[in-house]
């Protein structure tokens, strides 16, 4: 499905839904992390006070996460209150002690060295300083999946035609995780030089065993690129121990924080490798123009370069410690326990099928089903008449719906997407 078509659709269907009045969850907010009542996810109370955190309407469910995270208050105040502290005296705020206190929330959520983090705009940004930057000339393999997203397709495919590298694929097996090991290593040549694959894919939500790929790529001596857009904020992982050399996601999606935001992953022996292309301001550790030296940040901060937004910084830092207040392992049970019933509903309805993975280790929290009766965009219209968000995939001619189940979705919410795929057909 082409971009325009998908936000007709559902935009179309907005309009006539009224956005106003934020009902009395409202009450609930709570702007101090310090004064919030006791974390159980256990008790539905607490997971609805998480909800009146975040000014999302309840006129619809929101069920694209995978697309585009919603903000809690607690973000959207850190931005503006930095935005207004800067703009009063119009300075940059640049601060290396800001960034290295995010940089740590940052590298303790993902599980590496804060030093090994590059600020980024989005996932897609992180994938092309990868992509660009790696030493990959003509005729270099390298290895991915049919079910990439259009970001991290598009670099590959600009340094296809202006390199020259070959592309190489195979379709996961939402099967078996080692099925996907099996199917990588039957595509390794003499010349594969890299394997990009997401961490989980953004059409089925499959977990990709990404530390088992990368055992597998060490011992052929090829690079493992993770794209991670769809996992940091839902789960808790260690990077240092997934053993990738490179990672890239974005602050917008699951992590909750500002559009626009994003963090690239460089494991510290890569630096070298993977070269600084876009380089500028903060990018050095000392230049002399005339001597015509530079030294490279020893940092991954060597791929930031030039002015950048301070308030979004700020509010992805501040995103980081929403989640970390309310533990990662606490969001991915609620997420979990979300996406499950939504799985398990799914399965018992005829002509539904679900495409994401039946095996929980592999399953995150986006479910991804079609049905056997209804083309996947007519099925989507016929949700948005419950007023669910859903998003189309298209990618990988999977052709089907997807449902995000996050920190601010119930199950009134999943319970209202079930009873709608149960009317959208009858015989
Ligand atoms: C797997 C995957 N990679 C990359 C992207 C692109 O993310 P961004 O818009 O932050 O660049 C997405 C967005 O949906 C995605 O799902």
């Amino acid at each position: 499905m082409r971009r325009n078509d998908f936000f007709k659709t559902v935009f179309g269907t907005l309009a006539v839904a009224s956005l106003q009045g934020f009902s009395t969850k409202n009450a609930g907010l709570i702007r101090s992390l310090d004064t919030w009542p006791t974390i159980n996810p256990d008790d539905e109370q607490f997971w609805r006070f998480v909800r009146s955190q975040f000014p999302l309407t309840d006129e619809r469910a929101y069920l694209n996460t995978g697309g585009l995270g919603a903000s809690p208050y607690f973000v959207i105040d850190a931005v503006k209150a930095k935005m207004d502290e800067l703009e009063r005296v119009s300075e940059t705020g640049h601060s290396e002690e800001i960034w290295k206190e995010i940089k740590t929330a940052a590298g303790q959520l993902l599980g590496c060295d804060p030093e090994e983090i590059a600020f980024t705009r989005n996932a897609t940004e992180g994938i092309n300083i990868v992509c660009n930057g790696l030493p990959l000339k003509r005729g270099d393999e390298i290895i991915t999946t049919t079910h990439e997203h259009v970001g991290n397709s598009v670099p590959w495919l600009a340094l296809l035609k202006r390199e020259g590298i070959v592309i190489k694929l195979f379709e996961p097996s939402t099967e078996s995780a080692q099925e996907n090991v099996d199917r990588i290593e039957k595509l390794i040549t003499k010349k594969t030089r890299l394997i990009s694959i997401p961490h989980a894919t953004t059409t089925t939500g499959q977990i990709l065993p990404i530390k088992q790929i990368s055992a597998l790529a060490k011992s052929r001596n090829i690079w493992l690129f993770v794209d991670g857009a769809q996992t940091a904020g839902m789960f808790a992982f260690n990077l240092t121990d997934l053993g990738c050399d490179a990672y890239s996601t974005c602050g917008h999606k699951w992590l909750l924080g500002p559009k626009e935001t994003g963090l690239l992953y460089v494991r510290k022996e890569m630096l070298d490798v993977i070269q600084a292309k876009f380089v500028g301001a903060y990018s050095d550790d000392g230049f002399d123009l005339a001597k015509g030296t530079l030294n490279f940040h020893p940092t991954a901060q060597r791929y930031e370069y030039g002015t950048v937004s301070i308030p979004l910084r700020v509010g992805l830092g501040a995103a980081i410690k929403f989640l970390q207040r309310i533990g990662m392992d606490n969001v991915w049970k609620r997420d979990q326990a979300l996406s499950t019933r939504l799985f398990n509903g799914l399965r018992q309805i005829p002509y539904v099928k679900v495409l994401s993975p039946a095996n929980d280790s592999e399953r995150s929290a986006l479910i991804t089903f079609k049905h056997e009766k209804v083309p996947y965009l007519a099925l989507q219209n016929h949700l948005n008449s419950y007023n669910l968000r859903t998003r189309g995939v298209s990618e990988g001619g999977v052709n089907a719906l997807r449902i995000s189940t996050h920190i601010y979705n119930t199950f009134e919410e999943v319970e209202r997407v079930l009873e709608a795929a149960r009317t959208a057909w009858k015989d």
